[in-house]
């Protein structure tokens, strides 16, 4: 796993550099929600490369791509894993935006990104080892009744922004917390990632 650490690739290491920047400005400059990039910050990145690059083998999701951030982070244990990501993204520009990512960084290999809603596409997956869900927070509670009973012992379903929008997340939290399936915790990271795994 050194390699997530020290070796990022040039290729990845502009394009990351280059959304950061456009992420960034689009929060101060009132571009609307929709059109935003929404990306993580860059730690959750690293925790993010480093759960999915230890998780058993397996299917390897991720729900949201955006312009394909996240998923350059989850692209190094793609590799680690000798594996492909799966990413879903609902809207064309977003879409557009993230075969951009896939190419100028060069991570064709380690990623495919499929154009659609992922509540149309899960039911096709029934090993899932890793999922990201970085979606609207309306649908997390859907996602998770969806991937869950997908997820193979040890698998691990990471969601997003689970103190940022703590209120908004509550019942979903408290779902997680309750599941005897599970072990759950949310970790302190960027925005707060719920971290559940799905029991032996
Ligand atoms: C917070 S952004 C994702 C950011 C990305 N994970 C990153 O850090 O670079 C959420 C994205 O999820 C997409 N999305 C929302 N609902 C979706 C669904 N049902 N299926 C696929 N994508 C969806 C949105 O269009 C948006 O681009």
């Amino acid at each position: 796993m050194k390699e997530i650490f020290t070796d990022i690739p040039s290729s990845i290491l502009d394009r990351m550099k280059a959304l950061e920047s456009r992420d960034a400005r689009e929060r101060e400059d009132g571009t609307s929600k929709l059109n935003r990039l929404r990306q993580i910050p860059p730690e959750t990145g690293l925790v993010l490369a480093a759960l999915a690059a230890t998780a058993p083998a397996g299917q390897m999701l991720e729900i949201g791509t955006s312009a394909g951030y996240s998923a350059m982070w989850l692209s190094f244990a793609s590799r680690e894993r000798e594996d492909v990501l799966i990413t879903f993204e609902l809207l064309p520009d977003k879409v557009d935006l993230a075969r951009e990512t896939i190419s100028k960084a060069g991570i064709e290999e380690f990623v495919e990104l499929v154009h659609g809603d992922a509540r149309g596409h899960l039911s096709s997956y029934d090993e899932i080892a890793f999922c990201f869900l970085d979606a609207e927070k309306e649908m997390y509670e859907e996602f998770y009744d969806l991937i869950v009973p997908r997820l193979i012992p040890g698998g691990l379903l990471v969601a997003d922004n689970t103190i940022s929008h703590e209120k908004e997340l509550a019942d979903l939290l408290k779902k997680a917390r309750k599941d005897k399936k599970l072990d759950a915790l949310v970790l302190n990271v960027g925005k707060g990632l719920l971290l559940c795994t799905k029991r032996k």
